[in-house]
């Protein structure tokens, strides 16, 4: 027997013991974790479809990477030369119309995949224990893909580009004590010109590589807590779980080819469905266009800003419908993750879904009139939910359930 000391501590797994495998295996070790986190990793049996979208994420954000350094390439950041630049990719580069709109539609369904993940997550009680960390660098990145998303709109320098990041600046403008200060290191001037171009382009693609730094993190909390599932009860064993490896392989797959469906549908069938026709007009800092609105993603956060009368009021408000979602873990106290046991949370949510659509229905129709009231409403039940109807409901069922079985174990139910 060897001596402890001198013993092989590296000894490969019999599958990695020869050959160029061994020798890596010897060395680092990454044959080895491959196959244990994305081969035999094992992985709730009851997995619905709605536990596509993660993987649906990753491979979006793969192509709006590549797609976005060969647009990068052939873009010039300065106020005269972007709008005719992306232009003359839309119609003199070889392909340029498709990469263009891989881009375009890219990220309009990146957002729409964000938000069914992320309602995914609120459905299933996914933010609860042990998946505070998971939670929490999913809302990181929800911020980071939105700022990039926001960041690419101002690039091509069109009407909508140029008076929506208008109305941002003006609104961080408008925080008390330090705004001014902050409008100015955006804008770089008093006025937004080649400064202010120059510094979006450049945070619109450091941001998005970081995004990918991110999504490691997110993805290493999803391997270290394991993925949720519909019934919110952990798996017992191996009787309750199946090998990531062909089992969830194979259903990611068939989740990707329905997305690169509708993808393909909206790229090649209904080009300017999503996007805003007086953004292909150059921008006239002289002339404010009739209605000034976002991209459909930021629509309902566009309706709570100007559903508040004051302008820092209206970005608190905007601001605050994404910084609750963080508090989330703390604020619903149930020891039953999933809504599917939990009717008066399921109403709850059927009620925050509908303010949400009505909140974008007033950021397309403009605060005004009856519109004010709507959004008014909407966004009191949006906050209401989540800072009093969730944690009495939370409340009540925590006591009511203690009361039937008091050995129930929290995040077990
Ligand atoms: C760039 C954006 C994102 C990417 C690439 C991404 C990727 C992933 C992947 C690959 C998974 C595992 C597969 C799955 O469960 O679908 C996952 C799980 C999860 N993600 Fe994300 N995600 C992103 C954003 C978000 C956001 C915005 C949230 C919400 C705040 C979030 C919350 C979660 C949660 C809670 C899980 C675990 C769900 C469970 O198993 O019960 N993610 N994500």
């Amino acid at each position: 027997m060897k001596h402890p000391e001198t013993q092989d501590h590296t000894s490969a797994p019999a599958a990695f013991s020869g050959g160029f495998a061994g020798w890596m295996e010897q060395r680092l070790p990454i044959f080895s974790a491959f196959r244990k986190e994305y081969v035999d990793f094992p992985m709730p049996r009851n997995l619905n479809w709605l536990w596509n979208f993660g993987a649906i994420l990753v491979v979006v954000l793969l192509l709006m990477l590549a797609t976005g350094t060969f647009l990068a390439m052939n873009y010039t950041p300065t106020s005269a030369e972007a709008f005719f630049s992306t232009e003359a990719i839309d119609r003199q580069l070889s392909g340029g119309w498709l990469l263009r709109g891989m881009h375009v539609t890219g990220a309009s369904l990146f957002l729409a995949a964000l938000y069914i993940h992320l309602f995914r997550g609120l459905y299933y009680g996914s933010y609860k224990a042990p998946r505070e960390l998971l939670w929490l660098s999913g809302l990181v990145l929800l911020v980071m893909v939105m700022g990039t998303a926001f960041a690419g709109y101002v690039l091509p320098w069109g009407q909508m580009s140029y008076w929506g990041a208008d109305v941002m600046t003006k609104a961080v403008g408008a925080i008390p004590v330090v705004g001014s200060a902050l409008e100015h290191v955006l804008t770089g001037g008093d006025h937004l010109g080649d400064v202010f171009l120059h510094r979006v382009f450049v945070l619109h693609f450091i941001m998005a590589f970081l995004v990918v730094g991110v999504v490691g993190l997110h993805v290493a909390c999803v391997h270290i807590t394991k993925s949720g599932n519909p019934l919110g009860r952990e798996p017992k064993g191996p009787q309750d779980t199946l090998p990531f490896h062909p089992y969830y392989t194979s259903k990611d797959l068939i989740g990707l080819i329905v997305f690169a469906m509708v993808f393909s549908a909206l790229l090649f069938f209904w080009p300017g469905l999503l996007t805003e026709p007086a953004n292909y007009a150059p921008a006239d800092p002289l002339h404010t266009p009739a209605d000034i609105e976002p991209e459909w993603y930021f629509l309902p956060f566009y309706g709570l800003l100007q559903s508040v009368p004051s302008k820092f009021g209206g970005l608190l408000a905007a601001a605050s419908a994404i910084l609750v979602l963080f508090a989330l873990p703390w604020l619903d106290q149930s020891p039953v993750r999933s809504a599917r046991f939990r009717p008066a949370c399921r109403l709850g949510l059927a009620g925050l879904v509908m303010a949400f659509i009505l909140l974008a229905a007033v950021g397309k129709h403009h605060a005004t009139g009856e519109w004010m009231l709507i959004g008014r409403l909407a966004g009191l039940y949006y906050f209401g939910f989540f800072l009093v109807l969730l944690p009495l409901v939370s409340r009540r069922e925590k006591a009511q359930l203690q009361a039937a079985s008091p050995t129930t174990s929290e995040g077990d139910a």
